[in-house]
């Protein structure tokens, strides 16, 4: 029996990155997967290849800090597959690159926007969807290891993801009871696109952010990551609520 067979999944952001990786575990391990990013390019090249693989996801194209898109989002969802049982609210633009006493504003705008309004609007038209079929489904909101410790020179990334992580705990203090189980995921510094573009700006590479970063000596890879949300939305988690799993080499005790 695979962990998620039959289960019904919105993977946000799942274009790339770690959500690509996500929305590939999970159609293996039997998940028919919603592949839901504004990347439409990079969305339906995720879906050929669970499909090629002898999976089952669809394509949505969704930008996730409109709130319209988000209910089409579900509409969708409830259309192809019939039900939603899991979501990963994984979508996010890359962090700020600035000090705090050049904070950009427009930037601050758009990341609120997305990082934060957008992760809230998911749940809560995940939860009404939820709550529609009578209880039951689970939510992993991705946060980042900045929601516990800071970095500098991304103080809107670190102020959002600190939201985000405000998010999970007051949607699971009220719908535990619900049967919804709801818990978050916080990366350290993983390989992915964003993170490659991170450093770009910063004019960094990988080897220079591996000793303040992981007490494992190397970045994690995007599928160490999924493993953490597969673990969460399955049944093995079954009374793992309002919590959250850092996937980061130790990066929260550097
Ligand atoms: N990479 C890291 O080191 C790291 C560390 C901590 C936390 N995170 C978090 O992990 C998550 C995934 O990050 P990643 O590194 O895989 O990012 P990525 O940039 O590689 O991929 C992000 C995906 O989200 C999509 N997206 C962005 N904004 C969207 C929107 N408004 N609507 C719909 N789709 C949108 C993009 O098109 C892209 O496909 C993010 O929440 C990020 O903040 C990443």
């Amino acid at each position: 029996m695979k962990r998620l067979e039959n289960k019904v999944v919105i993977i946000t952001g799942s274009a790339k990155g770690m959500g690509k990786e996500t929305a590939l575990l999970f159609a293996e391990e039997g998940a028919k997967v919603v592949v839901a990013d504004f990347d439409e390019k990079g969305g339906r090249a995720v879906v050929d290849e669970i499909n090629a693989n002898g999976g089952t996801a669809a394509y949505c194209m969704v930008d996730i800090s409109d709130s319209v898109q988000v209910q089409e989002m579900i509409k969708f969802t409830v259309t192809t597959y019939g039900r939603l049982d899991c979501a990963v609210n994984n979508a996010a633009l890359k962090p700020d690159n600035n000090t705090f006493e050049d904070l950009d504003e427009e930037y601050w705008d758009r990341l609120q926007a997305v990082d934060l309004k957008g992760t809230a609007l998911c749940m809560k038209y995940e939860i009404r969807q939820f709550m529609a079929q009578g209880g039951g489904g689970a939510i992993v909101n991705i946060s980042s290891i900045n929601a516990f410790k800071p970095t500098t020179g991304n103080p809107a990334y670190q102020a959002f993801k600190h939201g985000v992580e405000g998010l999970t705990k007051a949607a699971a203090y009220e719908y535990g009871v619900k049967g919804i189980r709801i818990n978050s995921v916080a990366p350290g510094a993983i390989r992915t696109p964003m993170l490659a573009s991170a450093l770009e700006s910063m004019g960094m590479e990988e080897k220079d952010i591996v000793p303040t970063m992981s007490l494992i000596g190397r970045l994690g890879e995007p599928r160490e990551v999924a493993y953490g949300s597969l673990f969460l939305c399955s049944d093995e988690a079954s009374y793992v609520h309002g919590t959250v799993l850092h996937v980061g080499g130790g990066f929260e005790l550097l």
